[in-house]
């Protein structure tokens, strides 16, 4: 068998005899001296502090000194974070996220003499204002690279376009990262799966440019980043897009009635944007939809019925919109929602007794519409909830008594409404003060100053 290998190549076959005369044809090629000296190089240039990736901690992520285990005279394919190829040895692999290190890379560290790497992630480590230098550029090989809210700070540099197997980039919350157009309009969007661009600033980037993504894109992340313009409604409808973030771009234009939307979508963040357009029919048909929040955006028409079709549907944020309509009652059958937020819209008609069913809410937020009827008592069955938004809407009747049950209640606003008569004592209702009530003149009891009397 090794006589055949060495037969079909001699470079596998010298590798074999340099590295272990001993192992087998099939076992995996050893790390190359000269890559296992470049990456102890790179392992001294650092110092290790666990609180470089304190921000891996705090989400839960595990974190831990990865270069404890790369140790002289061992096969570096073995140490924690690296990834080598099989029949080379070569280093293709360095995942270095939440390792606990601290220091800067200058344009002499080792890192860049691994010119085979093809997966790099520095992700959430202090790396103390490092700049995106111009030698990550001469890493040719990289398909994904990741320098993630790991303290980089500066200008992005032209020769990262360079990169042309990059599939997937993310260079989220640095310190201050500029991207320029100049740079970015050489980038090729065209293969990319993956754009996590949180927190770069990217002002002078038309976002007319992102049309060049394709079917390829995955994801695309670009929360605070500045842009300003008309956002591609084409984007939306790309069909393997899963999730799309451009939260707080408070200048981003855009109508995202033009496109069909994707079916592939899990996650639409769009918060504080300037985005306009209605939701469309067709939304019942993303039943991979678990997030959707446009809060703050331009959206206006109704709230459609078939959205009660999206069964995993966990986070429903259409507040500060301009919906009109009724509130659909298919919504009762969206039992993972936890949050559902419809505030400041100008929604009328009931709230549907809709909630029986929704044991997992946490938080209801209709505040501000033109809703009138009763409080639903259904709400009383959400055992869960700790927000319950109701005021300046038209609502009367008395306030159902049940809701003392909601031991979890720890905000409760139901001013500026017509509800009369007693306020439900006991449990949690102890602890609202009278701002919950005010503004609904035939209410009485504690804690407001109107008393019920005898009657
Ligand atoms: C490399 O080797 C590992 C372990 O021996 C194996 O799991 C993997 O499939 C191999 N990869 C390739 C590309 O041959
Ligand atoms: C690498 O460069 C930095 C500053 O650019 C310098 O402080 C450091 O001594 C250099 N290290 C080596 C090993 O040359
Ligand atoms: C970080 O970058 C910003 C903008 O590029 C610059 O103003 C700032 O001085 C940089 N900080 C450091 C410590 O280099
Ligand atoms: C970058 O790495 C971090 C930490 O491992 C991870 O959470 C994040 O999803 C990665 N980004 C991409 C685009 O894969
Ligand atoms: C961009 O990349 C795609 C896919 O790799 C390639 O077909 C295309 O020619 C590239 N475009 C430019 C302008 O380099
Ligand atoms: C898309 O890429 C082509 C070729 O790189 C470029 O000429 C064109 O201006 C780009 N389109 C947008 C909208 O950026
Ligand atoms: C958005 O596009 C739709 C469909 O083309 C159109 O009817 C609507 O008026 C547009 N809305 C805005 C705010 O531009
Ligand atoms: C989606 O919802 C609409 C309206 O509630 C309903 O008529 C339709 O049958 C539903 N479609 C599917 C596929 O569940
Ligand atoms: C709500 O709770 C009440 C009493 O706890 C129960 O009788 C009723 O069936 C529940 N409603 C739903 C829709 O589950
Ligand atoms: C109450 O709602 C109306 C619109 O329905 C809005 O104009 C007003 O600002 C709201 N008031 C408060 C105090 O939120
Ligand atoms: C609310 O409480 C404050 C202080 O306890 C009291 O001065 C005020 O009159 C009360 N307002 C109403 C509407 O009851």
């Amino acid at each position: 068998m090794a006589k055949l290998l060495c037969f079909v190549s001699f470079l596998l076959c010298s590798q074999l005899f340099i590295t272990s005369s001993v192992s087998a044809a099939s076992s995996p090629a050893l790390c190359p001296q000269e890559q296992s000296n470049a990456l102890l190089k790179l392992k001294s240039s650092f110092s290790v502090d666990s609180w470089a990736s304190i921000s891996c901690a705090d989400e839960g992520v595990t974190n831990y000194a990865k270069t404890d285990s790369w140790k002289e005279g061992t096969d570096c394919c073995k140490w924690d974070g690296i990834r080598c190829e099989n029949e080379t040895g070569n280093v293709i692999g360095l995942d270095l996220s939440c390792s606990w290190l601290k220091g800067p890379i200058n344009s002499n560290s080792s890192l860049f003499l691994l010119k085979h790497l093809q997966n790099l992630n520095l992700a959430h480590n202090d790396l103390q204002q490092s700049k995106v230098l111009p030698e990550y550029g001469s890493l040719s090989s990289l398909t994904h690279l990741n320098l993630s809210s790991s303290n980089f700070n500066g200008t992005i540099p032209l020769e990262l376009s360079r990169l042309s197997r990059l599939v997937s980039l993310d260079l989220s919350f640095g310190n201050s990262l500029t991207l320029e157009s100049s740079v970015w309009n050489k980038i090729n969007l065209t293969q990319f799966r993956e754009l996590v661009l949180d927190r770069v600033w990217m002002s002078s980037i038309s976002p007319s440019t992102f049309a060049n993504l394709s079917s390829s894109l995955v994801t695309l992340s670009l929360a605070r980043c500045e842009l300003k313009g008309e956002f591609p409604h084409t984007i939306i409808g790309l069909p393997n897009l899963q999730k799309l973030v451009l939260l707080e771009n408070h200048e981003l234009t855009g109508n995202f009635s033009k496109s069909s939307w994707s079916n592939s979508l899990q996650h639409l963040d769009i918060w504080f944007t300037q985005i306009s357009g209605h939701l469309p029919d067709s939304i019942g048909n993303l039943k991979s939809l678990q997030h959707l929040n446009i809060q703050r955006s331009k959206f206006s028409g109704s709230i459609p019925a078939s959205l009660g079709n999206l069964t995993g549907l966990s986070y429903l944020v259409l507040a500060e919109n301009d919906f009109t309509g009724l509130i659909p009652h298919t919504l009762s059958n969206l039992h993972q929602l936890t949050i559902f937020a419809l505030a400041e819209n100008r929604l009328s008609g009931a709230i549907p007794n809709m909630f029986g069913k929704l044991s997992k809410l946490i938080g209801i937020s209709l505040r501000s519409n033109h809703l009138i009827g009763q409080i639903p008592t259904s709400i009383c069955n959400v055992s869960n909830l700790q927000v319950l938004e109701l005021g300046n809407n038209s609502l009367s009747g008395g306030i159902p008594s049940c809701l003392v049950n909601l031991k979890q209640l720890s905000t409760l606003d139901l001013s500026y409404n017509n509800l009369v008569g007693p306020i439900p004592t006991g449990n949690q209702f102890s602890t609202f003060g009278n701002e919950s009530y005010v503004g609904n003149p035939g209410l009485c009891g504690v804690p407001l100053s109107k008393s019920c009397g005898r009657a």
